[in-house]
């Protein structure tokens, strides 16, 4: 009987135990998660505007590539010219014909010319001018992205 009493106090001892301790271990997980946690939503809070500031930064360069990519690539890849090999947007050749100036080159990416159509309704003002531009620097550096 003694045995028996002494078994029932001890469980009873073991459930106060555990009861103690089973509840405190979730939450002492959740306390040693919650700075890393924190450090995430910190982090990305942080980050935030940097990656929202990286985009208009880098817009112009970045639409005028695409864009060329998307429009203007076809016929001249790498700035030169698959149908008329001659009327590259290659420095010497754009400053032979006197096309050396991102105006210059706006004007024909909007209107065309010869047998080049113009691809002003497709690009916009905004994408004429960053794909212009971003032609003229390509001339300049000598065509090192293409
Ligand atoms: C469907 C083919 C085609 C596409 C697409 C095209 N071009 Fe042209 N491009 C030509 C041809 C052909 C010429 C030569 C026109 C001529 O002299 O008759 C030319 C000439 C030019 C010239 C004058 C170069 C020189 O040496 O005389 C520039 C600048 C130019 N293109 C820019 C662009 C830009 C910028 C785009 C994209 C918005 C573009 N082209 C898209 C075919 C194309």
């Amino acid at each position: 009987m003694a045995s028996l009493a002494e078994t029932g106090v001890e469980s009873v001892m073991v459930r106060i135990v555990a009861n103690r301790h089973l509840p405190a271990q979730p939450q002492s997980l959740q306390r040693r998660l919650r700075p890393l946690l924190l450090a995430i939503v910190l982090m990305s809070c942080l980050l935030l505007p940097c990656w929202l500031g990286a985009t208009p930064a880098q817009a112009a360069t970045t639409d005028g590539a695409r864009l060329f990519e998307a429009t203007c690539a076809g016929c001249h890849p790498h700035g030169g010219n698959i149908i008329r090999r001659g009327s590259t947007l290659k420095l010497e050749t754009l400053r032979r014909r006197g096309l050396d100036s991102q105006a210059a080159i706006a004007t024909i990416a909007a209107a065309g010319l010869g047998q080049m159509s113009g691809y002003g309704a497709v690009l916009g003002d905004a994408g004429v001018e960053s794909v212009a531009d971003w032609v003229w620097q390509q001339a300049l550096a000598g065509w090192p992205r293409g």
